[in-house]
């Protein structure tokens, strides 16, 4: 019988788990053993009590849990000791961000862990029931608007009362992907008035349809990205977006930014010069403050106050409404598996299928991810190399674990 692992998150102040009772009762029926780390679900409001009856064992031993398992679903990326914990052969669905954490790969691939990397998933139209990104930016951006709102001293929509009318609030949002999309939604269902932009040019549409004023750079060359992604654009660009978005900063209550370029620093989009022309009492919110932040003032981890102005850096915004995102991640890790197992339960990676192609960064030994390898200095591999996994074999525990145990 395989066996599925759900640890209890490890980083601190992480509230969401990649199980829920519906996910674990789904996956049981499909005849995986199910194992959840007690306390696992206690961020998102879920008791162990909920895992058994849907069918889940609890765990209190964490190494216990990870050396038997044939799979780990989590989010978070694993550690070291993690990692040594593991079974060798297993495999772990989680994110990874390998570019950044080459000696981790190089750690899972000693011990043969087939890894899978949520944030290495193809953006594809049928990968999007397993994109975590997505599922994850999508509530962030909802609940920076929340945030955003509860900081300023004002209201967000029109009212007229007999004692006058208060004019809508003005919200900006930069970077118009899929948490850009959710906070213009958001508030423009609130009743501000919202502008947004970005250098894909199919942002403007998007960003039209639900509402928003988009506002274009122009008369300077955009840069193209890969995969449907933006690239770093020029200095001439750069300057050309700032001078742009003085006006509309000035005039803004609210700042969203989400910006983000895949495997860079997240690009400067708001100045000091910026923050300093803005309103007193404005805010920005800088979700992209994890990968170094979009405002130049911006503190990651912190809400400071400067010229006035609230800007909030602070980091994981997914986990501040765990119930939802700890239910959509992991309906999302849920899927995968599923993805990957036969009629008769059997589960093998299968590297035909272009979602386990992208994510999978290493397995069975050998660096899988061409862009990793390439990164850890090692040949391209050659066709005939990629072999599929064996299904997993239940249960050998790994040395530490065992060692423990006696
Ligand atoms: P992201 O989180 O990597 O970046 C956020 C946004 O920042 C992007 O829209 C990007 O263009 C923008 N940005 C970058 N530099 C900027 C700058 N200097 N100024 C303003 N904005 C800037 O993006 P996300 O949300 O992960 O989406 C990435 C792409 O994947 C998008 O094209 C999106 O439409 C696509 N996508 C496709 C899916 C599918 O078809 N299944 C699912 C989800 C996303």
């Amino acid at each position: 019988m395989v066996s599925v692992f759900i640890p209890k998150e490890a980083p601190e102040g992480e509230r969401r788990v990649a199980a829920t009772p519906d996910t674990v009762k789904k996956m049981a029926a499909k005849g995986l053993k199910i194992v959840v780390q007690s306390g696992a679900g206690s961020g998102s409001h879920v008791s162990d009590e909920q895992f058994k009856e849907a069918g889940a064992e609890i765990e209190s031993d964490r190494a216990k849990g990870l050396a038997n398992a044939d799979i780990v679903l989590q989010i978070n990326i694993p550690t070291e000791e993690q990692i040594g914990q593991m079974k060798e052969g297993s495999s772990l669905i989680s994110f990874l961000w390998a570019f950044e954490h080459l000696d981790l790969v190089k750690l899972l691939n000693e011990r043969k862990i087939s890894m899978f990397a949520m944030d290495a998933i193809p953006r594809t139209t049928r990968a999007q029931k397993d994109d975590a990104l997505s599922s994850q930016a999508s509530l962030a951006g909802y609940k920076a608007v929340l945030v955003a709102a509860n900081h300023l001293h004002k209201i967000l929509p029109m009212m007229m009362t007999p004692a006058g009318t208060i004019k809508p609030a003005r919200f900006v949002i930069i970077g118009v992907g899929v948490a850009g999309l959710q906070a213009i939604a958001t508030a423009k269902r609130l009743g501000a008035i919202v502008e947004a932009t970005d250098p894909r040019p199919e942002t403007k549409e998007q960003a039209e349809s639900l509402g928003g004023k988009f506002l274009e750079v122009q008369g300077v060359e955009v840069k193209k990205g890969e995969g449907g992604y933006a690239a770093e654009q020029t200095e001439e660009y750069k300057q050309a977006q700032a001078e742009m978005l003085k006006k509309a900063f000035a005039n803004a209550d609210a700042i969203i930014t989400t910006a983000l370029i895949p495997y860079k620093k997240a690009p400067t989009t708001i100045t000091a010069e910026h923050v300093k022309s803005m309103r007193p009492g404005s805010v920005i919110i800088d979700l992209a403050a994890e990968r170094g932040g979009n405002c130049a003032l911006t503190e990651p981890g912190k809400t400071v106050v400067k010229e006035g102005v609230t800007i909030v850096g602070d980091l994981n915004w997914p986990s501040t409404v765990a119930v939802n995102s700890s239910d959509m991640y992991a309906k999302n890790v849920q899927n995968i598996v599923f993805d990957a197992m036969d009629k008769q339960g059997n589960f093998k990676w299968d590297y035909k299928d272009e979602i386990v192609d992208g994510a999978m960064v290493c397995h069975a030994g050998e660096v899988h991810h061409p862009k990793v390898r390439e990164l850890m200095g090692l040949p391209p591999l050659k066709k005939e190399e990629e072999k599929p996994a064996e299904a997993p074999k239940p249960a050998e525990a790994a040395p530490a674990a065992t060692e423990e145990k006696k």
